[in-house]
This record gives structure tokens, sequence and C-alpha cells, in this order.
């Protein structure tokens, strides 16, 4: 199986590197698009080569066309070009050098603020502003239509890995982005070319059996299911060079104290300061 063009694997082989040998679903209608979710990896090495005039554009439009609630379209995003702009994130952001590298960067803003400024120009009280099931909808649609970017960039030929550490220092972000009230940068987006001998194989997924529940939610085989998924992970960390562990002590190490959120235990606080009341 050639796992270095994985948008080409059949059914098969696709299901066999996202899942496992063991553990292939039977999944039934394919075609390239499902191929192409499939092979999706975060890439962390970028070319500076610059995309393409026009991939932005490109980019935006896919983002626009995934589902916003209740078409209010309460999401922004500020393209990222500039090398000191893109050091500045990258600082704010675990000093993580694909920010630096990559070309474009993308800011995804959970963004009220335009519906506030409509509110105001209309001479009207926007009441469900200062509740907090407007923040999530707004970070809800922030986060449909970045992965609708992400699919386009992958089906372009170009790699991109989400910025989760853009929300460790939420209100330094905002000044270097220039961000009104109302806007949160709830991720960032890595999109160019990938560096040659940086492309990890698919990280496999837990099996279909512990995330899928079938009208109603059940945990049965989770402990068996779990170890099968701890010893193939800590096989592809091996293959691929990283720090050689499991799923479970990911998710322990991860979750397991609260220095791990890197400042983001902070982020009641810091929303509130950005003008998310979050009643
Ligand atoms: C919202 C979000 C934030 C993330 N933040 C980071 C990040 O700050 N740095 C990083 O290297 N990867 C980040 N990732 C990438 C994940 O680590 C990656 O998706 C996960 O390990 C699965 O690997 P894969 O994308 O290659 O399948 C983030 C992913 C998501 C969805």
């Amino acid at each position: 199986m050639d796992i270095s063009h994985p948008g080409s694997l059949s059914q098969t082989d696709a299901l066999a590197l996202r899942y496992g040998p063991d553990a292939i679903p039977d999944a039934g209608p394919w075609n390239d698009h499902i191929a192409l979710l499939l092979s999706h990896r975060s890439i962390r090495g970028y070319r500076t080569d610059p995309l393409p005039p026009g991939t932005l554009e490109t980019l935006i439009a896919a983002a626009q066309s995934a589902a916003t609630s209740s078409n209010l379209q309460t999401w922004s995003v500020v393209a990222v070009t500039d090398p000191a702009k893109k050091a500045a994130i990258a600082k704010l952001a675990n000093n993580q050098k694909h920010i630096e590298q990559c070309p474009l960067f993308l800011a995804w803003l959970a963004d009220i603020s335009r519906n506030q400024r409509l509110g105001a120009e209309e001479g009207v009280t926007l009441e469900v502003m200062p509740y907090l099931e407007t923040f999530l909808v707004a970070a809800i649609d922030a986060a449909l239509a970045a992965q609708n970017a992400v699919t386009a960039a992958e089906s372009l030929g170009l790699s991109t890995v989400y910025i989760g550490a853009m929300r460790n220092n939420p209100v330094q972000v905002a000044e270097v982005l220039g961000l009104p009230a109302g806007t949160m940068g709830v991720f960032g987006l890595c999109i160019g070319y990938a560096l040659p001998g940086v492309a990890n194989e698919v990280k496999p997924r837990l099996p279909q059996s512990v995330v899928l529940h079938r009208e109603h939610y059940g945990a049965a085989d989770e402990r068996s299911a779990r170890a099968a998924y701890d010893a193939q992970m800590a096989a592809f960390s091996q293959r691929n060079e990283l720090t050689q562990d499991t799923w479970t002590r990911r998710v322990l190490g991860r979750m397991g104290k609260v220095a791990a959120l890197s400042g983001r235990d902070r982020l009641a606080a810091a929303l509130h300061a950005l003008g998310f009341e979050l009643k």
C-alpha cells in the first residue's frame, strides 16, 4: 500500500490506515471526496513558498459554504502573512515554529461584533448577545467553516495544522490582530506546502465501536477497545519517530493536570475581557 499518497488508496486500505487492520469498519458507499477526508494528516513543517494567487479567496468561499446556525454567520477570519505578525502569534501560541514557517496563517474568530454593530445601527438591543449559547454558536460556526477550508486546502495538495494554542493568550492575540470587542480567536490554522519528510502516516483513530452508539449510549467494550488502540498508537508513534506513547497516557497527560491547559484555565476571564458575558 502506498501511504505517501493516501488519497489514492482503495477503500479498504484507507480504512485500514485510519483504524488499523484489525478494526476496519464495514463501510459501504465510497467516493474520492470521502477518500480525501480519510487521508487527512496534520502537518507541522512548511516550505515558505507562497500560495497561488486567489488561494485564500477559494478557501474562504469553501469556508463560507459551511452551514451556519440560523444563517447568523457569527464568525470571521484574519489572514496573516506578515512574518512579524506570525512571529508575534507564534510567541503567544507556545512558540510553534510552523506558525512562522507557513505562508498563510488563518486566525478563526467567534465574532458577534458584526451583528452587534448591526443591532446598534438599527437601534435594537440584541438581548441574546450576553448568553453562553451565543458564544457557543459563534465558536461552532467558526469550526465548521474552518474545517471546510481544511478539506478544500487538502484537495488542492496543501497541508494544514490547527493551532488551539492560540487560546493560551486570547487577549494578547486580540491586541496583535486588532480585534474589536465581541470577537475571540478560537483557533488558528497553518496552511502551506509540507516540507519533504515531515508527513507522518495517517494517525489512527479510536475504533468506531467506542464513538458510534446505536439508539442509546453504551460503553461496554470501551476497556478492551482502548487497550487495542493503545497498542496501535504506540506502534504508530514508534514508526513515525514520535515520542512513543499510548493514547491512554496522552489523555492522562493532557487532561490530568490543569497546568496542561497552558493558560486556558483562565479562558472564562479572557472571554469576559473580550466582550463575551457567557450568562
Ligand atoms: C481545534 C484544534 C486545535 C489544535 N491545536 C494544535 C496545536 O496548537 N498545535 C499542533 O501542533 N496541533 C494542533 N492540533 C492538531 C491535533 O493535534 C491533531 O489534529 C491530532 O493529533 C490528530 O492528528 P491528525 O490531525 O494528523 O489526524 C489541533 C487540532 C484541533 C482540531
